[in-house]
């Protein structure tokens, strides 16, 4: 694995592979057991939007891999003011040992990639986020004990998030569900990837998407950069909350996840958000591993 630009560039086998050392890395950590796979590396991170989760967890696990991460804001970089991606790409490869960034297009993602020599990691962009789901797909395991066979659906936009879930879910072998407004869909070549290669359904009736999941997913109604929809966007998605009635249909184990910040009221009900509070940190915690798990793939 050279980069981790999406999820569809990963075989089923490599996501298991980064899952396992995901829960390796999670057991040396919690067993004080030092792994300095990464000693003396170098991360830049370029963040185009804002970050609590994968700012701090890429930083916090380049430190426990015995490396070093560069926080570097877009406000900062010459990237800010219009140095194109290609000419960036080809400095940094020359300072760096890998560049995680999170941005609005994806082909500024790929692009890195493409210009640079050193390995490139997809922070969030507007089309997926890859990072996210690696995380939830090790969550899911570690609460069901296997990953194929169990039903996720996600309420809400189909925004990164959906795109990344339906890739990773299907490619793991669960069935997905997403429940979203009519001109809300996820990617249209997802989608049909989904319907042709696995269990996949995409409606505008929350409650029969989430009939019998064992996963329910939601996300913000307003993503980062859609902050002026957002008004509009309340009264489109009122609706697509996961609420008591949502949990009523599903399993009655089933977990919920979400891959914040939350919205209480909005995409997800405060009562269920605080019951199911364990599954969405947990769910918070293994962005650490799993990145470290892709740091080591990718960087060592
Ligand atoms: N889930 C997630 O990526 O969180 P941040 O935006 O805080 O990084
Ligand atoms: N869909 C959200 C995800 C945040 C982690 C956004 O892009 O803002």
């Amino acid at each position: 694995m050279k980069h981790l630009l999406k999820l569809s560039d990963l075989t089923p086998e490599e996501i298991t592979e980064i899952l396992n050392l995901a829960d390796q890395l999670k057991y040396e950590s919690k067993n004080g057991i030092e792994h300095h796979r990464l000693k003396g590396k170098k991360l830049g991170m370029i963040f185009q939007k804002s970050s609590t989760r994968t700012r701090v967890s890429f930083e916090a696990g380049m430190y426990d891999l015995g490396g070093t991460a560069l926080f570097l804001s877009s406000n900062d970089l010459q990237i800010g003011r219009g140095e194109p991606v290609q000419d960036t790409a080809r400095v940094l490869s020359r300072y760096l040992d890998g560049i995680m960034i999170r941005t609005y297009k994806q082909s500024e993602v790929e692009d890195l990639a493409k210009y640079g020599s050193i390995p490139i990691i997809n922070g969030l962009t507007d089309y997926c986020h890859p990072c996210q789901v690696l995380a939830d797909l090790m969550t899911i395991r570690e609460y069901k004990g296997v990953i194929a066979g169990n039903k996720l659906c996600y309420v809400g936009d189909g925004n990164n998030m959906a795109n990344s879930l339906i890739v990773g879910c299907i490619k793991m072998g669960m069935a997905v569900s997403i429940a979203c407004p009519e001109n809300y869909k996820p990617d249209a070549d997802i989608m049909k990837w989904a319907a042709e290669n696995g269990d996949f359904v995409c409606t505008t009736d929350v409650l029969a998407a989430a009939k019998d999941a064992d996963v329910l997913y939601t996300d913000v109604w307003a993503s980062m950069g859609q902050e002026g929809e957002a008004a509009e966007r309340k009264k489109i998605f009122a609706g697509y909350q996961i609420n008591s009635d949502v949990m009523a249909v599903a399993k009655p184990d089933a977990m919920v996840m979400h891959c914040l910040p939350a919205h209480r009221g909005e995409e997800i009900a405060e009562d269920v958000l605080e019951a199911h509070a364990n599954d969405i940190f947990d769910e918070a915690e293994n962005r650490l591993h799993a990145q470290k798990a892709v740091l080591c793939m990718v960087m060592a």
